[in-house]
């Protein structure tokens, strides 16, 4: 999709489409009033027809008359004064998956209704339609049969259509931006919703070497054998009762030991749980399918270091993805198997479907080892925290204040939302174990927090834990997004990486 930008009027730009968007009750004034009238009265009708702005990301498709366009799309975006950069993306998103199933090949959106409910940022409205149009596009079924019509239409053309005078090519650069968010969302989405007998251990860190292949990251692969020998008993504890051998992979961008300018050797690590069974403490039947997407969160980093040195090349940073499949082999690890972390702790595993946190633990060890001075972990880690935040608030965990309100800026800035939870000193001794340093899964109570609170033994840096665990996947289709991996995190890693842009 190529995307153009131009300064002129919203009925001056021929397209197949053209997007309006409504933000509030429309005020029939100015640039609208004339935009109906030649367009026959078209906006007006929709509207006393009770179309316009009826209810967030509600779209009408109306005939315009006198537009070189054939169709105009009227998309809301909720109250006036309540357009945040989430709802604006998804305003996007919403319009272009309003159109599955039409032929439409060039569409224009008119940014200035989003550009003034951000508060006059046309160059932030460019990239968050164009971030938002690439995501929109996104669907699940074109994974396995690229014909699907359930798939919105491939654009051609995307043109913004910016105020006259309009600085055009700076918009243009926010627009690429964008697309190359959209584009990393997409990647990670991809990869996670990848079926478990198409994706495992091995296919993943394949996909990994053929990304950075293409976009000139280095790569190493630590298999099994390598795994043992550095002592990473953990990771090993988990991928021992699969097949499908584990494996631990490590993304880099950048010199190998710079820093960025903020003096970080930032680490993003992602759990890549290819099948979470539960292990020999197995699972209910229902909703285990949902499983394979226990990859999210390696996913997720692999498509966010990618994303990050197409923004910005060079820019040092890792990847670590520790990926196994979780399975009741004969080899398993049985509940009550102590075993020796990387960093040297022994843990009683008491439950083998609390996994997560054990290759996590290993791979946050590892990533110190290559030198990280901060810390990043993406993981559907609880169940909890999807009843505690539901599908659109992400749990978060911080061990100090100064790297969490790098988190939370960067969070801002991708126009995601986070809860911070606290790490409860006084719940430890439920984490005690008989026979070791500590068990992998205490009693129910206060499961969520305890889950952070095993994460934070195994750093000595500044480190941030999003358990994704709630938001990976929707279960239903929205106006914005189809069913499936919906990409959450990946811009808010993105951003926080880029902070640290020279
Ligand atoms: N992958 C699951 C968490 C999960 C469940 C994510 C459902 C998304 C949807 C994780 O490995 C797990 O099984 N967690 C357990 C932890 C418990 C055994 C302490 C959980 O949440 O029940
Ligand atoms: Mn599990
Ligand atoms: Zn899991």
């Amino acid at each position: 999709m190529q995307i153009r930008v131009v300064a002129a009027r919203p009925w001056e730009v021929s397209a197949d489409l053209l997007v309006v968007p409504v933000v509030g009750e429309p005020a029939f004034a100015g640039e609208l009033d004339e935009l109906d009238r030649r367009a026959g009265g078209e906006l007006r009708a929709l509207h006393a027809f009770g179309e316009l702005g009826a209810k967030t990301f509600g779209t009408a498709l109306g005939a315009p008359g006198g537009l070189p366009v054939r169709r105009v799309l009227t998309v809301s975006g909720g109250e006036a004064g309540s357009l945040d950069r989430e709802t604006a993306r998804k305003l996007a998103a919403s319009a272009l998956r309003r159109l599955i199933g039409r032929q439409v090949r060039t569409a224009a959106v008119w940014l200035a209704p989003i550009a003034a409910g951000l508060g006059g940022d046309a160059a932030l409205a460019a990239e968050l339609s164009a971030r938002g149009i690439v995501e929109g596009g996104f669907e699940p079924k074109s994974i396995y049969r690229e014909d699907t019509d359930a798939a919105p239409p491939a654009l051609d053309e995307l043109i913004l259509i910016a105020a006259p005078g309009a600085d055009a090519a700076a918009l243009a650069a926010a627009a690429n931006r964008g697309q190359i968010l959209g584009e990393g969302a997409n990647l990670a989405r991809r990869l996670a919703n990848r079926a478990a007998n198409d994706v495992t251990p091995v296919v993943l860190a394949d996909e990994a070497r053929a990304v950075a292949e293409r976009y000139g990251l280095a790569i190493d692969v630590i298999d099994e054998r390598r795994a043992a020998e550095l002592g990473m008993g953990l990771f090993l504890a988990v991928g021992q009762g699969s097949d499908n051998p584990p494996r631990m992979i490590v993304l880099r961008s950048g010199e190998e030991g710079a820093r960025d300018s903020l003096g970080r050797r930032l680490a993003l690590i992602g759990k890549g749980v290819c099948f979470d069974s539960g292990g020999i403490s197995i699972k209910p039947a229902d909703r285990m399918e949902e499983m394979k997407m226990d990859k999210t969160g390696a996913c997720t980093v692999i498509a966010a270091i990618v994303t990050a040195s197409r923004l910005a090349p060079g820019l040092p940073l890792m990847a670590v993805a520790p990926a196994v499949e979780n399975m009741p082999g004969g080899h398993a690890t049985r509940p009550g198997d102590v075993v020796k972390a990387l960093n040297g702790t022994f843990v009683d595993i008491t439950n083998t479907d609390a996994e997560g946190r054990l290759i996590l633990a290993d791979a946050m060890t590892y990533a110190e080892h290559l030198g990280a001075t901060h810390l990043v972990d993406v993981a559907t880690l609880t169940g909890a925290v999807g009843r505690a935040f539901g599908n659109m608030v992400t749990g978060a965990f911080a061990d100090s204040d100064g790297w969490w309100n790098q988190v939370a800026t960067a969070a801002e800035r991708a126009g995601e939302r986070y809860w911070r939870i606290p790490l409860v000193e006084d719940y430890q001794p439920d984490m005690e174990s008989w026979y070791a340093d500590v068990q992998n899964s205490g009693s129910a109570e206060g499961s969520l927090v305890k889950s952070g609170m095993f994460l934070d033994k195994f750093h000595t840096v500044p480190w941030a834990h999003l358990d994704i665990g709630g938001t990976a996947y929707y279960r239903k289709a929205y106006p914005f997004a189809s069913r499936g991996a919906c990409g959450v995190t990946h811009a808010t890693l993105v951003e926080l990486a880029l902070a640290g842009q020279g």
